[in-house]
């Protein structure tokens, strides 16, 4: 038995009994999570009824490429949340890319995630241009940055992420990178930054119930690592 960790079923620990998702692809036909209002209910049903969320915050893609606006992802969640009568309370935020289009976006009353924040996130391979000016310009247009999936981003070292934690931006973790789903590299990061207290939220990120039921069904983690994600948890009760 020396060394041996004992894990635990991450659905049969109960830390996310009532619990708060911030980050998730639940919103039909707008991005590349759900595909229609049918399966957003399947989506919505699973998170309720298997995982327990009892308040989910739905934060589409905003990027150039997508043509998303406020105007636009806001009539889609009045026409869901009309359609809905299952048990989780809806919220509306967004998830802003930082591209070239991202600074003309702050000024048109993005959605805010919660009280303060805005989810943001990079491309996964390479930094902006200008990265800390960029998210010092979400500052000064009234917004805390968070920093969607900081273990995802292939460009970013220890360096990187103590130097974005010491501007004071928070970090939300993807709970799916401690099953290995995005690969070897974000697990170990995703641990690591777990582990030393980096983050300061958790989400699911959920697009797709195939892959997200399967992984979220056999999660296991050790005592250390649900007690650091309780605390993420209840984070996201405040946000
Ligand atoms: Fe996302």
């Amino acid at each position: 038995m020396f060394g041996f960790k004992r894990k635990y079923k991450l659905l049969e620990s109960g830390i996310l009994k009532d619990a708060t998702d911030i980050h998730c692809h639940v919103l039909p036909g707008v991005d590349d999570g759900s595909p229609d209002l049918e399966t957003s209910f399947r989506l919505l049903e699973f998170m309720s009824e298997r995982i327990g969320y009892s308040n989910v915050w739905l934060t589409p893609h905003v990027m150039r490429d997508l043509h998303n606006t406020a105007e636009k992802v806001s009539a889609v969640f009045s026409t869901l949340k009309d359609a809905y009568s299952g048990a989780v309370k809806l919220h509306l935020a967004s998830e802003y890319m930082m591209d070239e289009g991202f600074k003309e976006r702050l000024k048109t009353d993005p959605l805010r995630l919660g009280t303060e924040h805005l989810l943001v996130e990079t491309s996964y391979m390479n930094p902006p241009v200008g990265l800390d000016d960029i998210l010092m310009s979400v500052w000064e247009a009234g917004f805390r940055p968070l920093i969607a999936h900081p273990e995802r981003y292939m460009y970013m070292d220890k360096h990187d992420y103590e130097h974005l934690k010491e501007y004071g931006f928070d970090f939300q973790l993807n709970i799916m990178s401690l099953s290995g789903y995005y690969g070897a590299r974000p697990k170990a990061v995703a641990f690591k930054l777990l582990e030393s207290g980096m983050y300061d939220y958790v989400g699911s990120d959920l697009h797709h119930l195939d892959v997200y039921q399967p992984m979220m069904e056999s999660m296991k983690l050790t005592k250390k690592h649900l007690d650091a994600l309780d605390e993420l948890v209840a984070n996201n009760s405040y946000i």
